[in-house]
């Protein structure tokens, strides 16, 4: 095996491999019921495949445009205009990503200069902070604080000063399943008014949101929408996380940014699954009925836990359950997770993977993207585990 032979200076030296690797190889390994990882364990629609296949035996198979192929371009358009009300230009205003990790990670190396600050809400997505390091910039986090981790806007006020380049925001938020109200843009938008502040927004669960509430993304706001990335994912929609496609829309002074360097980075993507996707986009339905189908699974997941010695936080979106475990263990939270996994069979997520400095609240996080059957033999489980059991 071959050694690199001098010493190697890592430019992010505090990262290791991601909680959702360690946990799914663990479930993996334990034979536990995965519901750390956020994906789905049933397949989308054969009317999908159906369409790849079509594409690839048409001879769709070699580079697409650099900011995708033009009938997706205009079905994201459509789409976006038809829910949210601002019509983007499909030239210069709109470009698939492989998924919303590049999309976030291009945004931030093409708009973050050295020393610029970012704000950033934590519990965070563990891939904000690595991007906005390499770019050399420097992390400003605020704190969202249990049960209802809402946003504090005067400590955003306060946070905000002339080296901030960028706030990330995230709504449905993973992991604590908030979303973002009417009044939350418009303190954003108050905020960030005359300001030359980019904002990230990372909507990859706009169509997952609870209770007959809207999805209040950028795009609806005109304002926002005029200093916004936002960012969204076809694998959350479609129930294709291995696909890895996405793609940002934003006014064109900053995809013009964008696209600098998401063509050296990707330069394009998957070209049979884009000219699939675009098809499939054309009946609305598939992603509008995509809250009551996972409201469906909240309500089981929620109702066969019932009981148990989980306290449920409220899910309002995304497809994750927080719970509350003290009234069964003291142990951290991590700590809670593995001997969960180990001798549960259950594994799912703890909270404190999601803050720079480890904040243990005694939170963890399910995922209920998953068939019924298996939502219910977690459950049976979990409502087996005794006070104290695992100390
Ligand atoms: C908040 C958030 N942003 C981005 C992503 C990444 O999306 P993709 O798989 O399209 O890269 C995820 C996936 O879990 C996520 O939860």
């Amino acid at each position: 095996m071959p050694h690199f032979p001098a010493p190697l200076q890592s430019r992010l030296p505090a990262v290791g491999t991601t909680i959702f690797t360690v946990m799914s190889r663990l479930a993996q390994d334990t034979g536990a019921i995965n519901l750390s990882q956020g994906f789905p364990d049933f397949n989308a629609e054969d009317a999908l495949f159906d369409r790849v296949s079509h594409w690839m035996h048409a001879g769709a198979n070699q580079y697409a445009p650099m900011a995708g192929c033009l009938p997706l371009r205009e079905a994201i358009v459509r789409k976006v205009e038809a829910l949210y009300g601002t019509a983007y230009d499909v030239e210069h205003e709109v470009t698939v990503t492989a998924g919303a990790t590049q999309a976030l990670f291009t945004a931030v190396a093409a708009l973050v200069h050295a020393g610029d600050e970012v704000i950033v809400f934590e519990p965070v997505y563990d891939a904000y902070g690595p991007a906005v390091e390499l770019a050399g910039g420097k992390l400003v986090r605020m704190q969202l604080r249990a049960p209802d981790y809402r946003p504090d806007w005067a400590a955003v006020a306060a946070a905000i000063g002339p080296r901030t380049r960028m706030i990330m925001i995230n709504s449905p938020h993973n992991p604590t399943a908030t979303v973002w109200s009417a009044d939350d843009l418009a303190k954003l938008a108050a905020l960030t008014r005359g300001s030359g502040i980019i904002v990230v927004s990372d909507e990859v669960y706009e169509h997952i949101v609870f209770d007959d509430q809207p999805h209040r993304g950028c795009a609806a706001h005109p304002e926002l929408a005029a200093r916004s990335i936002v960012v969204s994912s076809f694998g959350k929609t479609y129930h294709v996380t291995g696909w890895k496609v996405g793609y940002v829309v934003g006014p064109r002074e900053l995809m013009a940014e964008f696209r600098k360097v998401h063509q050296f980075n990707v330069f394009t993507v998957n070209t049979p699954v884009q000219l699939a996707l675009a098809d499939y986009m054309a009946d609305a339905e598939r992603y509008l009925r995509l809250s009551a189908f996972y409201r469906a699974k909240r309500d089981h997941f929620c109702h066969a836990l019932a009981g148990s010695g989980f306290e449920l936080l409220p899910s309002h979106g995304t497809y994750f359950q927080l719970a509350r475990y003290r009234a069964l263990s003291d142990r951290p939270d991590t700590d809670f997770c593995n001997w969960l996994t180990r001798d549960v069979g259950v594994a799912a997520i703890p909270l404190s993977a999601f803050f720079a400095d480890g904040r243990d609240e005694g939170v963890i996080r399910f995922c209920f993207a998953k068939n019924e059957a298996t939502l219910s033999a977690a459950c049976e489980r979990l409502r087996g585990v005794e006070p104290m059991a695992g100390r």
